[in-house]
């Protein structure tokens, strides 16, 4: 249910291939009312804006213009995408100090600006860049998150809907911890309608290795994609827009984010994936999977790799 009343405004911070795909998206989106495209290439985005004027005629009106930080001053939602993409071989952590000078660039400006609204971070590492985010900017939990594990939850479905003959959207099981190399499918108590996702495969004849071998392709399909094509974007910026869309929406729904953990799964003071409650308090409130204990010292041994990541990084 849709429950806009309010003029709406998002300020997009990098217009790179994933900012400029989420910007397409949410052209077509039956939320927002004005786009901010901040980019360091000025020509870049002021061609981009004008260029997303001609997608409008067919949905609801928006106007969509090139700014400054200073834009953010009566904004809803700051998205961040800036920073420098991953090259193929590379992880998402070898990104960390390069990405992290950039976004202090970014949040000092955006709070002077005297914006009061959500930062939505989707700029890698994203885990450790929402941490810093939050940190930087002083702003409370629940309005400082990220996509986190959204698109490798989005992922995870997609390959699980092929293998099982099942659609995406019916198989409730989330990929949560960090969005790197040490995320993980929490199976355990995956359903799909009122079933275990476990006993629905298996009655199809797919083993527990064999949904192994499907999380892990989905887990190595970001580093597969950049090998082919350099980088990857529409589908953290699908799940950037989808995020947005539950925002500025009020929605409550319950989406895969990254979402600070204050005690949740025995993790404090980190931001990690797990599905939480999205509406326009931001992460109104995280929702913790029921983990098997396996799944249990999975999410500590993310939490424990992300929080060295994050001291040194902030060191
Ligand atoms: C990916 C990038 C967005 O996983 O981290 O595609």
């Amino acid at each position: 249910m849709l429950k806009q009343t309010k003029y709406q405004k998002v300020v997009l911070v990098g217009d790179g291939s994933v900012g400029s795909s989420y910007a397409l998206l949410m052209m077509q989106q039956p939320v927002m009312d004005e786009l901010v495209i901040v980019d360091i290439a000025k020509d870049h985005s002021e061609g981009d804006a004008i260029d997303l004027e001609d997608t409008q005629l067919w949905g609801k009106p928006k106007w969509v213009h090139a700014g400054t930080y200073a834009d953010a001053k009566d904004a809803d939602l700051v998205v961040i995408t800036a920073g420098v993409p991953r090259k193929p071989g590379e992880s998402r952590l070898d990104l960390v100090n390069k990405n992290l000078n950039i976004l202090k660039t970014i949040v000092g400006p955006v709070v002077d600006s005297g914006f009061n609204g959500i930062f939505l971070v989707a700029a890698n590492p994203v885990d450790i860049l929402t941490a810093a985010t939050q940190k930087l900017s002083g702003f409370p939990t629940n309005r400082v998150f990220g996509t986190g594990t959204s698109l490798d939850t989005v992922r995870l479905r997609v390959a699980l809907g092929k293998q099982l003959n099942l659609a995406p959207q019916t198989l409730n099981v989330n990929v949560i911890g960090e969005h790197g190399d040490t995320q993980f499918a929490a199976y355990s108590h995956a359903m799909v309608g009122d079933q275990k996702l476990l006993d629905v495969a298996q009655a199809k004849g797919v083993s527990l290795a064999d949904l192994q071998a499907t999380e892990a392709a989905a887990r190595k399909k970001g580093g597969q994609i950049i090998g082919l094509k350099g980088a990857t974007f529409y589908g953290v910026a699908t799940c950037l827009a989808r995020i947005t869309r539950a925002i500025l929406g009020n929605e409550d729904a319950v989406l895969p984010v990254g979402a600070y953990l204050d005690g949740e799964y025995g993790v404090k003071d980190l931001y990690l994936g797990t599905p939480a409650l999205i509406n326009a308090q931001g992460v109104a409130r995280v929702l913790p999977l029921d983990l098997s204990a396996e799944e249990r010292g999975k999410m500590l041994d993310s939490a424990k790799a992300m929080k060295k990541v994050l001291d040194d990084a902030m060191a």
